[in-house]
């Protein structure tokens, strides 16, 4: 152990003795623990090699090529479950490994939960995830989803994509090698997947049912009126870490 520290450490792994622990704890033998130690040390992001990303409390699978969860998008699954009603339809768009959907179905038992993403790897990923807690669909954005979920919607979380283009190559070299582009790039200002989003989605939401969408701290005061060019009353909050944009929709009667 101490030796598979000093080479996680001399790779660059900031965390390495917990890292070592964790491949540790994984590996099913030291022929796997060899293998697993080689592709982190080549530049491999940890929840890639051990196939799974601690999220929430919870497991959730994650393999090579899709997204991986960040700690800090644990704020977007708060700020739902402040918003989802106990027996809640659940829209996770953009879902990657369906961690958000997943948690939330986990968090909200009587929850009707449905996920969509583009990438075939990452909705293999969140069927693992979801298991029989939701339905999952291929495609881009609202496309796939079943037309009876049209206005009928309490919660859409939508972690999309929201890097500007000319900033990808300031991530750090495990996200640029190892996350798809498509995963990471949200246009010229990062807002260009948020902008179609937005321009949807109160199609989808039932009165008082809201979206909810990761930002940067600098693109939150434009993401808002993105959200409120939909016609969604909008805001954003923070917890210092992490920037979240609401939009809700307003009561046809009001
Ligand atoms: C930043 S990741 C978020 C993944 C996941 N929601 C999470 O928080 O871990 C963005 C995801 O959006 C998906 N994506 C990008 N463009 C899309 C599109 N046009 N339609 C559906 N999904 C898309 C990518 O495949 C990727 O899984």
């Amino acid at each position: 152990m101490p030796d598979i520290t000093e080479r996680l450490r001399a790779a660059g792994c900031v965390f390495a003795e917990e890292e070592a622990h964790i491949l540790h704890e994984s590996a099913a033998g030291p022929q796997e623990l060899e293998a697993m130690v080689a592709r982190r040390v080549a530049g491999e992001p940890l929840e890639h090699v051990v196939g799974w990303a601690q999220f929430c409390e919870r497991r959730i699978t994650v393999a090579p090529g899709v997204f991986v969860p960040r700690r800090r998008t644990e704020f977007l699954v708060a700020q739902a479950l402040v918003l989802a009603p106990e027996s809640a339809v659940i829209v996770d768009l953009c879902c990657g490994s369906g961690a958000i959907g997943a948690v939330l179905a986990y968090r909200l038992p009587n929850a009707e939960v449905h996920a969509a993403d583009v990438d075939l790897t990452a909705v293999r990923c969140a069927r693992v995830n979801l298991g029989d807690r939701g339905q999952v669909y291929q495609g881009d954005l609202f496309r796939p989803l079943p037309a009876n979920l049209r206005g009928r919607v309490h919660v859409l979380t939508v972690n999309v994509p929201y890097v500007p283009s000319d900033e990808l190559d300031l991530m750090p070299v495990e996200a640029r090698r190892h996350e798809p582009r498509f995963a990471l790039d949200g246009g010229s200002d990062g807002l260009d997947r948020l902008r179609r989003v937005a321009g949807e989605a109160s199609a989808w939401l039932t009165d008082g049912g809201s979206m909810l969408s990761e930002v940067a701290e600098h693109q939150a005061a434009t993401a808002v009126s993105v959200l409120a060019s939909g016609g969604l009353r909008a805001r954003s909050v923070t917890d210092g870490d992490s920037t979240v944009v609401i939009g809700t929709r307003q009561s046809a009667r009001r």
